[in-house]
């Protein structure tokens, strides 16, 4: 080491020299002060944006002329980010910021300086991150084709003002990136309608369902939060990420929210407030920003007053409400459900398109539907099976209607049978079908059942099946 060697000299001229031989490999350079406004750029890197005279962007905001420019950030936290990868018009780039500090240590300024790809040394690092950018991609792609929702709002069938209702508000809800609280009956498209307002919000990040009724409560917690390697005994060796971290950017779909433990309403309600995420034994936090859609078909006001709800969460979940009515409140719906439903059976099961007569439609609209729409899909798919030709008759859903559940209607109910300018035979005939079709609804298809309930040997009943075609 040389006697006279200056420690201050030599500091200086590293400075210099850095800032220097930066300046010289870089195809950009700028400089801000501490409000962010541009104190100096380069020639290069006004050829770079097309600007012709420095005098367009000196004094200006550097948010006004590289809108997504971090300089910002350095000025705020005072820290540089040495190394940062951007994909521009053209290709890649290298960009390294640094804060400038007055003797006091203060931020005065900052600079940054951009390296595009054409250098032979950034190649292996661009084509590094290009392959991991790939690979995310396709991942990202693979993930979110299993999350994919499968609805949107034209699948949710119906022609009466409350079905409207359901559509109009759906669409409201997916303009928003607001919670939405779905309540209805069993079967009624609260899950349907959940998945339709993610896709018509436009997300193209994870819908996330979990059924709170199907989870075992102790599997629950580590089921939302996810767990470190070895957080709790019997966890995974890996860890597992939660569905909160699987969703984030995206939708969390809560289903039977009512069936929430209160020890994990009271963990929800503190991410959802902090919008922060701490994995099970992990320290890591994590930052969440999602959508939350649940659904309930308890009541869930009631709850909160018994105390088996959290009221404070129940209020950060109520903030955008949509009841969907039970189906014997919308009746007018059946003939379009029906349809809709029958078409959506052909084609699952490859048969050729179906239709179903007045009759039985009549017969199925007296029904009270406690199963809702997936008890009608369900027996217009027995009696599309059932079903002799493409058109599905009264005694095909007859035969199809449920043991137990809803009341099943009478055929003998209105409008009656006419017998007015009919002539004896024909009228017996009438009240012999009429009771038969009856008889079988009551006995839900089983035909010995149903002879006995009219009181005749089977072997009648069979006969009187033939001569009636039943
Ligand atoms: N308006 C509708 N138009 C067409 N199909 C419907 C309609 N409503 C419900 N469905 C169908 O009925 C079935 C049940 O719907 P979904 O699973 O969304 O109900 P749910 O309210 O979530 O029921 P649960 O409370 O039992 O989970 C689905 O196959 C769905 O596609
Ligand atoms: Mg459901």
């Amino acid at each position: 080491m040389s006697e006279n060697f200056n420690v201050e000299s030599v500091y200086k001229m590293a400075i210099s020299s850095f800032f220097e031989t930066f300046e010289k490999v870089a195809e950009g350079g700028l400089a801000t002060d501490a409000a962010g406004k541009i104190v100096w750029i380069n020639q290069k890197y006004l050829e770079f944006l097309g600007i012709e005279e420095a005098a367009d962007v000196l004094d200006k905001d550097i948010k006004k002329i590289i809108p997504n420019s971090l300089i910002p950030e350095v000025l705020s936290t005072g820290k540089p980010i040495l190394f940062d990868a951007m994909e521009y018009s053209k290709g890649w780039c290298v960009v390294s910021r640094f804060p400038i500090k007055d003797q006091n240590g203060q931020v005065v300024g900052a600079f940054g300086f951009v390296l595009y790809d054409s250098l032979d040394e950034l190649g292996p690092i661009i084509g590094k991150i290009q392959s991991l950018r790939n690979e995310l991609l396709f991942v990202r792609g693979e993930l979110s084709k299993s999350r994919r929702t499968k609805y949107s709002f034209h699948q949710f069938a119906g022609i009466s003002a409350a079905a409207s209702k359901v559509r109009r508000e759906g669409r409201m809800a997916a303009s928003k990136s607001a919670t939405v609280l779905l309540h209805g009956e069993t079967g009624t498209g609260k899950e349907l309608i959940a998945q339709s307002i993610h896709a018509a919000s436009g997300s193209l990040m994870n819908f996330v369902a979990v059924n709170m009724a199907s989870v075992p409560e102790s599997l629950m917690e580590a089921e939302f939060f996810g767990a470190a390697p070895g957080a709790y005994t019997g966890a995974d060796r890996k860890g597992r990420v939660g569905k909160i971290e699987l969703a984030n950017g995206g939708t969390l779909f809560l289903d039977e929210v009512g069936d929430m433990p209160l020890s994990l309403q009271a963990k929800l309600l503190r991410v959802l407030q902090e919008r922060e995420l701490e994995p099970l034994g992990s320290n890591k936090v994590i930052p969440v920003d999602l959508r939350i859609i649940a659904a309930t078909s308890k009541d869930l006001q009631a709850m909160v007053k018994r105390g088996d709800f959290r009221s404070d969460l129940y209020y950060r979940l109520n903030v955008f409400p949509i009841e969907i009515p039970p189906l014997r409140q919308r009746l007018e719906d059946i003939p379009v459900l029906s349809q809709f439903l029958l078409d959506e059976i052909a084609h699952r099961h490859g048969l050729d398109i179906l239709g179903i007569d007045e009759g039985a439609i009549d017969y199925l609209s007296k029904y009270t539907w406690p199963g809702n729409v997936r008890e009608l899909g369900n027996i217009l798919e027995r009696a599309s099976l059932w079903a002799k030709d493409q058109k599905i008759e009264l005694v095909d859903v007859v035969n199809c209607m449920p043991k137990e559940g809803g009341q099943v209607p009478s055929t003998l109910a209105e409008p009656g049978i006419k017998l007015k300018g009919k002539t004896m035979a024909e009228a017996v005939a009438a009240v012999e079908k009429t009771m038969i079709l009856d008889a079988l609804a009551q006995a839900s298809g089983k035909k010995v059942a149903a002879a006995r309930l009219l009181g005749v040997p089977t072997s009648t009943f069979y006969n009187k099946l033939l001569e009636y075609r039943i």
